[in-house]
């Protein structure tokens, strides 16, 4: 149980490892004696009128609460179904962080509501040149490495671990590997885990034969061994390649030294796991296409998912058809294109923007910050790491972890529902602004969420906007409503992220850019910047405050090709996957 939240967390570690560096200009600090007096009765006042709109706000949600179906007080932050138990129950107190600038916030909201401003929901770059999807056009790919001849090397056998999400990833790099080593691929399988509980095959979440047939000029694909090979113990054979076996981010040189000699004795080998075991850098640029080929166009959600995906979105944007090339990648023929009579402006679409909150108690545990929830928070994170990230709880007992203050100055803490609504506010998004929540078990529930909504009542999830009934199908498969977070991300006017680690803010940031033709922006903070911002929490001008959050924004929207070695699902501005005009 502990091993795939452990793979997760180590996921994220990573990033952050490779983040680290990321380095800014300290703000100025105008710190004039002469002011501080006035700045005290300043903030006296704010903090007054923050009580006042506090109270009046919570007269304003409970009443949008008794009009719409699926009230805030309804909703259900579910839980991780493996902590549910560990989790007290109880009703717990809100917890404020930033009280001065959530009241600046709410003072400053109004104003946004002014200029209900277009430019939040465009990208805000003009570029000369752009990049544009290219993985799916010219030929096949030629013969790599290993002369391809019409025998083919043996069989592959994948089972991806992980998420909906790191199973995606696996699938792509088998792909890749299958081609490298002129070999059949079978379907992939995806393992049962205790984190996601979900039995899900791959034809219950992807197109099979769509799959298979998109690929079929690059890679072989089949739905299962021939039967001389099904009743060999592949264990035993030594054909089981674990992530154990089998180094993160190999080269294609190893799988060729090692797992190429193996395949011919044996006719067939299984990678058990397999999310990241292929390198990004360096790689022949024919595979790099072709991962591009199988993440971005080959990879076809079911029907039924995309039909209930399709639903979902067209509730939220209360508009019924297509409106851009993402929407014909995601829903195929499940969303009608755009009728010819345009002009109408009662009938245009909603803008929504959607956010991964990723405050979930795997994270918020993993990350060692504190989020001012006293002893009690402190003890209960502890002990959650102490079941699930046993390495951890080691390092923390030998005094070789980071302190939670060490922690939130290099950026190593998930935004916390608070700060990601004071970071909409600084970039000028008004409180009617309807904004879809991806996932939404957020750690601490409803309490947590309340600074939150309060600057933004507009929340959605897809529980709020599906009925129990169209749901249902999809109840018990945790990788399948993943998929419905998935699209709805993806098909959102704007997409924020408050954690770069998590797969699925990765993997939708990719597609936005891949599918997006510059028109999908995404907002994706600089948590380490962000932190030396709030670090001036209590002496900060809003209006300082405000420019620095959006240059800090700005800066990640740079449209700018892949750096070597990052991941070409989540960055595809990259030779082979996208090309530039
Ligand atoms: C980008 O936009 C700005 C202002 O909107 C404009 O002045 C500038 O010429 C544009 N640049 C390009 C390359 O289109
Ligand atoms: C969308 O379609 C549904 C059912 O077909 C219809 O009830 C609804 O009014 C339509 N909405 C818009 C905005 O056209
Ligand atoms: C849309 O509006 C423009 C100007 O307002 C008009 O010239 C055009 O005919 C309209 N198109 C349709 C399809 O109504
Ligand atoms: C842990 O390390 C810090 C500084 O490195 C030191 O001040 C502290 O006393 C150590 N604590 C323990 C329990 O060893
Ligand atoms: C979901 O799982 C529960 C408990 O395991 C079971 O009672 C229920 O019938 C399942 N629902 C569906 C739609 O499979
Ligand atoms: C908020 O500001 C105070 C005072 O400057 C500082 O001590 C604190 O660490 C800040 N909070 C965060 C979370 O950065």
């Amino acid at each position: 149980m502990g091993k795939e939240a452990a793979k997760k967390g180590g996921a994220a570690g990573r990033y952050y490892a490779a983040k680290g560096g990321e380095n800014v200009g300290c703000g100025k600090r105008h710190a004039l004696f002469c002011n501080h007096l006035r700045m005290i009765l300043f903030v006296f006042g704010l903090m007054g009128s923050f009580f006042l709109l506090d109270s009046l706000m919570l007269t304003v949600i409970h009443h949008f609460n008794l009009h719409r179906r699926g009230s805030l007080q309804r909703r259900r932050w579910i839980v991780p179904q493996n902590v549910k138990s560990e989790i007290p129950t109880e009703e717990r107190a809100e917890k404020i962080m930033y009280a001065r600038l959530l009241a600046l916030a709410s003072a400053a909201i109004s104003k946004n509501e002014i200029h209900d401003s277009i430019e939040l929901f465009k990208e805000p770059n003009n570029q000369t040149s752009t990049w544009r999807s290219c993985s799916d056009q010219g030929n096949q790919i030629p013969q790599v490495v290993v002369g391809r001849t019409r025998t083919r090397s043996g069989y592959i056998l994948v089972s991806a671990n992980g998420g909906l999400n790191q199973q995606r990833v696996a699938v792509c790099n088998a792909v890749a590997v299958a081609a490298l080593l002129n070999a059949y691929l079978v379907i992939p399988n995806f393992l049962y885990s205790s984190v996601w509980k979900d039995t899900s095959q791959f034809g219950d979440i992807y197109q099979e034969d769509f799959f298979m047939n998109y690929l079929k000029n690059d890679v072989d694909i089949v739905k299962e061994l021939p039967s001389h090979l099904q009743s060999l113990d592949i264990e035993a054979i030594g054909s089981l390649i674990t992530d154990n076996d089998i180094r993160k981010e190999s080269t294609p040189e190893y799988f060729l030294r090692v797992v190429f000699p193996l395949l011919l004795k044996n006719g067939v080998v299984h990678f058990y796991g397999f999310g990241n075991r292929l390198a990004f850098d360096p790689l022949p640029l024919d595979l790099q296409k072709l991962r591009c080929k199988c993440n971005f166009h080959a990879l076809k959600y079911a029907p039924r998912i995309q039909e209930i995906g399709s639903l979902l979105v067209r509730r939220i944007r209360k508009y019924n058809s297509s409106l851009n090339m993402l929407d014909e990648h995601l829903f195929g023929k499940h969303m009608p294109h755009a009728p010819v009579r345009r002009n109408d402006t009662s009938t245009s679409p909603v803008k929504y923007l959607a956010m991964h909150m990723r405050f979930e108690m795997d994270m918020v545990a993993y990350s060692l910050c504190d989020f001012d929830g006293g002893e009690k928070e402190r003890r209960e994170l502890q002990a959650y790491r102490e079941v699930h990230f046993p390495t951890l709880t080691i390092q923390i007992k030998n005094n070789n972890s980071l302190s939670p203050e060490e922690s939130r100055s290099l950026g190593k803490c998930p935004l916390t529902p608070e700060e990601a609504a004071i970071m909409l506010t600084a970039l000028g998004y008004n409180s009617r602004t309807y904004i879809y929540l991806a996932g939404s078990r957020i750690y601490g529930g409803r309490s947590r969420m309340l600074s939150f909504t309060r600057l933004y009542p507009n929340v959605i999830t897809k529980e709020d906007v599906l009925t129990p009934s169209e749901l249902a199908p999809f109840k018990n498969f945790s990788s399948q409503l993943a998929a419905l977070d998935f699209i709805a991300c993806a098909a959102a006017d704007v997409f924020a992220m408050t954690d770069s680690g998590s797969q699925l803010s990765s993997l939708v940031n990719g597609y936005r850019i891949y599918h997006g033709r510059d028109h999908a922006p995404t907002i994706r903070p600089n948590k380490k910047r962000f932190a030396r911002i709030l670090s001036e929490n209590r002496t900060i001008q809003w209006h300082d405050f405000g420019e620095r959050v959006r240059k800090m924004v700005q800066e990640n929207q740079r449209i700018i090709a892949r750096r070597k070695g990052r991941s070409i699902y989540r960055l595809p501005r990259t030779p082979g996957c996208m090309c530039k005009y």
